[in-house]
């Protein structure tokens, strides 16, 4: 059931008491607490069980809170903001004096967004017609909404099944309609320098050159020092419990096959034929567009692990960079998945 604005007046409430609060956004449910008071936020890396070394993004109401958190901003940050905010878009930029480190996870650098769910909308513009929280800063703080390099949640239903009695109150906004978290662009280099995409999301390469003139540096995604500055950027990040494993189309049925022959389960995610072999335990078959394949992924990777087989086979998506996005969430699962380290291997 949607929520009304009984429960945005109780978000409110409870935000402002320093508690957390789940809400919807565009791209995953994120799990949210006022980016000033460094109390709440401590209790989203409780609550997560998420390393305090990890900055979060502050969700704002719109690009007009920009400086009230970020300094020297660049002319470019304007630019992005206009183009695509509210959107699935995250600007790294230098972080406000006032800003705390538990945002930051120490860095002098903090990472902004406005996000487009119409819910997540109506809470972060009440947060700020309420006082705005810890020093009128009306931003508020919202990793994804699941346990630390688990898969991030896209129903309510989800964050539920992830973090249980753990959040306050759990807004529901249904479906999220992107599926797969924000781009995360760096606009911290020096001037001549391009920006930074720390991680491929719904807003493209491409789409940022057409407003910037500049197309950002993909960048391999470790701090220098090793120390990792995404979270998601960890190799065992969006990962189910069950080992998964990616297999060309051509090979799809024989793998199938393979593992009947050794009596192992295994569940299936297609996007293109369905098999033919009723030898898969679960299969789930994805919209074969990008953009349709990123909205239901993570809720047939729950449904696959939930179904408790041996190994779950990953049909690969074309390499092309419209599928970018997808294909790395996709890379991160298979490293990340089955908690013991087994092989994912269908011999
Ligand atoms: O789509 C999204 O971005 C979702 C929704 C809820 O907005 N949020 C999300 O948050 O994915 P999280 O914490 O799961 O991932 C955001 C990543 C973090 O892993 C963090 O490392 C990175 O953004 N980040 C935040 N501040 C940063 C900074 N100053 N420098 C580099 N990376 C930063
Ligand atoms: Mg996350």
């Amino acid at each position: 059931m949607p929520s009304d604005v009984h429960e945005i007046d109780r978000a409110v409430g409870l935000l402002q008491a320093g508690e957390l609060v789940a809400f919807p956004t565009e791209t995953v449910y994120g799990l949210g607490a006022d980016a000033a008071n460094p109390t709440a936020v401590g209790r989203i890396f409780a609550a997560k069980g998420r390393p305090a070394d990890h900055p979060l993004i502050v969700h704002l109401p719109a690009d007009g809170y920009l400086d009230r958190w970020a300094r020297e901003i660049p002319a470019v940050a304007w630019e992005l903001a206009e183009a695509f905010w509210p959107g699935p878009l995250t600007l790294i930029l230098k972080r406000a004096p006032a800003v705390s480190s538990a945002i930051t996870g120490g860095q002098d650098s903090v990472g902004l967004r406005v996000p487009a769910h119409p819910l997540a909308l109506a809470l972060l513009r009440a947060y700020a017609r309420a006082g705005g929280g810890v020093d009128g800063m009306s931003g508020i703080a919202a990793p994804s909404a699941n346990r630390f390099g688990r898969i991030s949640p896209t129903e309510a239903a989800h964050v539920h099944d992830e973090l249980g009695d753990a959040v306050g109150l759990i807004l529901d906004g249904g479906r999220c309609p992107v599926g797969i978290e924000s781009t995360i662009l760096d606009l911290t280099p020096a001037a001549g320098l391009p920006p930074r995409l720390l991680r491929p999301g719904r807003v493209t390469p491409e789409q940022i050159r057409m407003v910037i003139g500049v197309l950002p540096e993909i960048v391999g995604h470790q701090a220098d020092d090793g120390t990792p500055r995404v979270s998601g950027s960890l190799a065992a990040h969006y990962a189910p419990t069950t080992p998964l494993l990616l297999v060309t189309p051509e090979r799809l049925a024989e793998a199938i096959e393979r593992l009947r022959c050794s009596r192992r389960r295994c569940a299936v995610l297609c996007h293109s034929e369905l098999p033919d072999d009723g030898a898969a335990l679960a299969v789930r078959r994805l919209p074969s567009d990008p953009r349709g394949y990123a909205r239901t992924l993570y809720a047939a990777l729950r449904d696959l692990d939930r179904a408790a087989t041996d190994l779950i086979l990953v049909e690969e998506i074309p390499a092309t960079p419209a599928w970018a996005a997808v294909a790395d969430r996709l890379r991160r699962a298979a490293a990340g998945a089955g908690r013991n380290g087994e092989a994912a291997t269908p011999r």
